[in-house]
């Protein structure tokens, strides 16, 4: 057992209460905590304006998250997820996986879902395992590196690679293009940053990004490549004819390769950064975290874990459109308003969670909703991302003694992901 004091708050300021949560600005300086911690409080479901955009309803509480999460029949996702207005040949072209209902999800997500259950991750482990070990053993050559692209970065990047059958070449690219969509509003990852530049020319690409136009070209050649040489990846496996209906049409089929490369490449980067930033900040967690892992503890990595993603929540924030007059958390709502779910402000919701801002070791009723929750859209590569944290920080922790910070983190300009793109670290004693 460990003393109580690795349930410390993890976090030191929690940001102005009066912060603008849609400015992508706004997400630089660190997550607005005390914004949301007030609305929670004082105004649980508030109207936020838009500079671009006719504005939308903030869901802040975690039992009115639960609740919208599930009724996909008041709350549509076929108007898309994220907070841009689109016209309905962009929703058209752009739509994936996510921007759809049941029944038509029930059949998308049938069909893409075999190489992401929790059984199937399973048998990935020994694969994962012995990339972490790669990266982490030449990340370790180096004294001083950055901990996101040396590591946090390269882990999901690899993996994926092995799962889609693509080469760790191919993955460098498929991760700039990845970025490049999500971080689609950061100066850093795009010379179009949406609400920066003009982007009309490339509105019927997902995430209005031309890097997806590259991005469809790589897909179309893979699945070329497939269709003339099955192998036993994922990608042969979601072009396969299937007994129960007909696989994924071309566009659906690129479109669902974009969404795993944006998915699942920045996501996982940034709950393993965001991991490694509070074992920073709080030594004595990665002592104890270390102590557990040599001990051959399981249970309080899992512990461990999931307080990453809860604390984490790097997926802000999902969209839906009300498709009738309703009400939720109080709020009368009409038919076609936008709201957004706010994953992070439900993750730190004093009422579901006692001391929120503690990264609570001992907490067992852990039913963050990092990766959604009790709907039907909840993330597809939960299992597969939850290992790869797991093994990151299991072999990080066998092979370092002590780690410190010795630079200034960089974050991301993002008002869907939170994330930290740079953090200088500096190894002090390896085992
Ligand atoms: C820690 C890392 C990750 C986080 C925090 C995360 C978070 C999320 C969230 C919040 C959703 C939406 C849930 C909802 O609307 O109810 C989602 C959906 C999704 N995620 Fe993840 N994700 C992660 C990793 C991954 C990975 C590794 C992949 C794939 C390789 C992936 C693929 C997807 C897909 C395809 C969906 C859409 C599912 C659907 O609409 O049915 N995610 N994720």
């Amino acid at each position: 057992m460990f003393d109580q004091t690795a349930a410390e708050p993890y976090l030191d300021d929690l940001g102005p209460d009066d912060a603008d949560i849609n400015d992508h600005d706004t997400w630089v300086q660190g997550v607005p905590h005390a914004t949301f911690a007030r609305l929670r409080r004082e105004n649980p479901v508030p109207w936020i304006s838009e500079k671009d955009g006719r504005g939308y309803w903030a869901i802040t509480r975690y039992s009115d998250a639960f609740l919208m999460s599930r009724d996909t029949e008041t709350f549509t996702s076929c108007q898309g997820i994220r907070l841009e207005d689109m016209k309905p040949d962009e929703i058209d072209a752009r739509k994936t996986l996510m921007e759809t209902d049941p029944p038509e999800h029930t059949r998308y997500r049938r069909l893409v879902s075999r190489g992401f259950t929790p059984r199937v991750v399973n048998t990935y482990e020994a694969a994962i395992r012995s990339l972490a070990v790669e990266v982490i053993d030449r990340a370790l050559q180096h004294r001083e590196f950055d901990f996101v692209t040396q590591v946090a970065q390269e882990l999901p990047m690899r993996m994926l690679g092995r799962m889609l059958g693509t080469s760790d070449e191919d993955g460098h690219q498929l991760v700039e293009w990845g970025d490049a969509l999500l971080g689609n509003t950061d100066p850093d990852f795009t010379d179009f940053p949406v609400d920066l530049v003009d982007t009309e020319e490339f509105r019927l690409m997902p995430f209005r990004s031309p890097a997806a136009i590259e991005i469809f070209d790589y897909a179309s050649k893979i699945a070329d490549e497939r269709r003339s040489h099955p192998t036993d990846d994922v990608i042969t496996q979601l072009l396969a004819p299937t007994k129960d209906g007909t696989p994924l049409t071309d566009l659906e089929f690129k479109n669902f390769f974009t969404l795993i490369i944006a998915a699942g490449n920045d996501t996982t980067r940034y709950t393993i950064t965001h991991g490694l930033k509070v074992l920073l900040d709080h030594p004595h967690l990665f002592d104890v975290w270390r102590a557990a892992v040599l001990s051959g503890n399981p249970d309080l990595t899992t512990a461990a874990v999931e307080e990453i993603l809860r604390t984490g929540s790097v997926t802000t924030h999902m969209r839906r459109t009300a498709t009738c007059d309703t009400e939720i958390g109080g709020q009368k709502i009409s038919k076609g308003d936008k709201l957004a779910i706010y994953f992070i402000s439900a993750d730190h919701d004093e009422a579901r969670f006692s001391n929120p801002y503690r990264f609570d070791l001992l907490r067992d009723d852990n039913e963050h909703m990092a990766f959604g929750r009790n709907g039907p859209h909840f993330c597809l590569g939960a299992w597969l991302a939850r290992m790869e944290v797991k093994v990151i920080f299991e072999e990080l922790l066998k092979r370092v003694v002590r780690i410190e910070q010795c630079g200034d983190v960089l974050r991301l300009r993002s008002n869907f992901l939170s994330g930290i793109k740079r953090l200088p670290v500096r190894i002090v004693r390896v085992a």
